[in-house]
């Protein structure tokens, strides 16, 4: 098959160009994002392969039909980014790589609520200046800390485990389904209020839905417990922002730590450090000293970029084969 390969840094070149050995696809790597604008770049292929952040609404799966492009090899888990239903009445299959490694998400976000909690991140900046005041640098332990786990699918069983047998943390967790394996370990599961109301802190690890879109929002953050910390490294749309900036000035929220950004599309996976970046809001955010940033990055380990690779890759091998699509991307799978 022929592909274009949209967004392509230097690690999906190298991973996937490995992989390909074994299937000797035609990789196209562009470094453009998929948008309305960078369409033509697949002309002459059979199927494109996109991020995250690109953007595959009606409009820009109706000009792929229109070069012929019968599918869309999605790179990552999350498919909030694609018109399911026009993909669909265009005749374009969506595949996705369902799982590459729950681990590496689970574990960076377990990263940034230690950062965030012990202050690491403030701690980098002032030794760099040879400032070693602890002044400011109190933090809490995390033992016995009540935390509450929104989406314990793959990511978030991962990340209540190491919560509840690692730290010892008593852990609420809320979902639509139970998971048996891991209330048998300890954790309860309560509705998505009584989580709200109870924990300490609060980590993301449900997709980015029509349900779940604004999840915290100016409610949910009146409801919190004083000194909320919040952990997001599931989709940005999870979040109000506005309303967190507010409960952040208040003090309602007591620190946040995000992977992912509502308007993350035009800030990742960039280098935009001589720009003016537009965006006021994000701009707020980042002046918080309590607010830890990171541009999407609980994905990008060794293991999980090999994995991506290779699932990809057999997506696309399945396609050109014929075969059944195991990792087909649906409309019913959205809640
Ligand atoms: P998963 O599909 O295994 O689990 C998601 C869980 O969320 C399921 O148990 C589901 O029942 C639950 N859920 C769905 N809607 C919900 C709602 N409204 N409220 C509460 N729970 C709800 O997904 P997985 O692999 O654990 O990934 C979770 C999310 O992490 C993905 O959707 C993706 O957005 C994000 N992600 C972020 C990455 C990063 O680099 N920052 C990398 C990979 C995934």
């Amino acid at each position: 098959m022929r592909v274009a390969v949209f967004g392509t840094r230097k690690y999906d070149r190298a991973y996937l160009s490995a992989a390909n050995t074994s299937h000797q696809h035609e990789l196209v790597f562009y470094e453009a994002d998929m948008d309305s604008g960078t369409v033509p770049l697949a002309a002459k292929c059979d199927a494109v392969c996109v991020f995250v952040n690109d953007v595959l609404d009606a409009t820009v799966l109706k000009e792929l039909a229109a070069l012929g492009i019968k599918l869309v090899a999605l790179r990552c888990a999350g498919f909030n980014n694609v018109d399911l239903a026009a993909a669909a009445s265009l005749g374009i299959d969506v595949v996705r790589v369902p799982a590459y490694s729950p681990h590496a998400v689970a574990e960076f976000s377990i990263g940034l609520l230690l950062a965030l909690d012990r202050k690491i991140h403030r701690a980098w900046a002032r030794t760099r200046e040879n400032n070693f005041s602890l002044d400011g640098m109190v933090g809490r332990n995390l033992h016995g800390r009540v935390v509450g786990v929104i989406g314990t699918g793959r990511i978030g069983a991962i990340v209540a485990r190491i919560l509840q047998t690692g730290f010892g943390c008593r852990v609420l967790a809320a979902d639509l389904t139970e998971n048996p394996e891991l209330k048998a370990a300890g954790v309860e599961y309560v509705s998505r209020e009584t989580l709200l109301r109870e924990a300490e802190i609060v980590t993301l690890h449900c997709p980015l839905t029509p349900d779940s879109r604004h999840l915290i929002d100016s409610t949910a953050l009146d409801m919190a417990r004083p000194g909320l910390l919040l952990i997001n490294t599931s989709r940005g749309g999870l979040i109000d922002t506005i309303a967190l900036i507010e409960a952040l000035k208040s003090g309602k929220v007591g620190g946040v730590a995000l992977d992912v950004y509502e308007q993350e599309g035009d800030l990742f996976f960039r280098d935009l450090s001589d720009e003016i970046v537009q965006d006021d809001i994000f701009q707020r955010l980042l002046t918080f000293p309590n607010v830890l940033v990171t541009g999407h990055q609980a994905f990008l380990t060794q293991e999980a970029l090999a994995a991506i690779a290779q699932t990809t890759l057999a997506n696309l091998s399945d396609a050109e084969a014929g075969r059944e699509l195991t990792n087909r991307v649906t409309q019913e799978m959205v809640r």
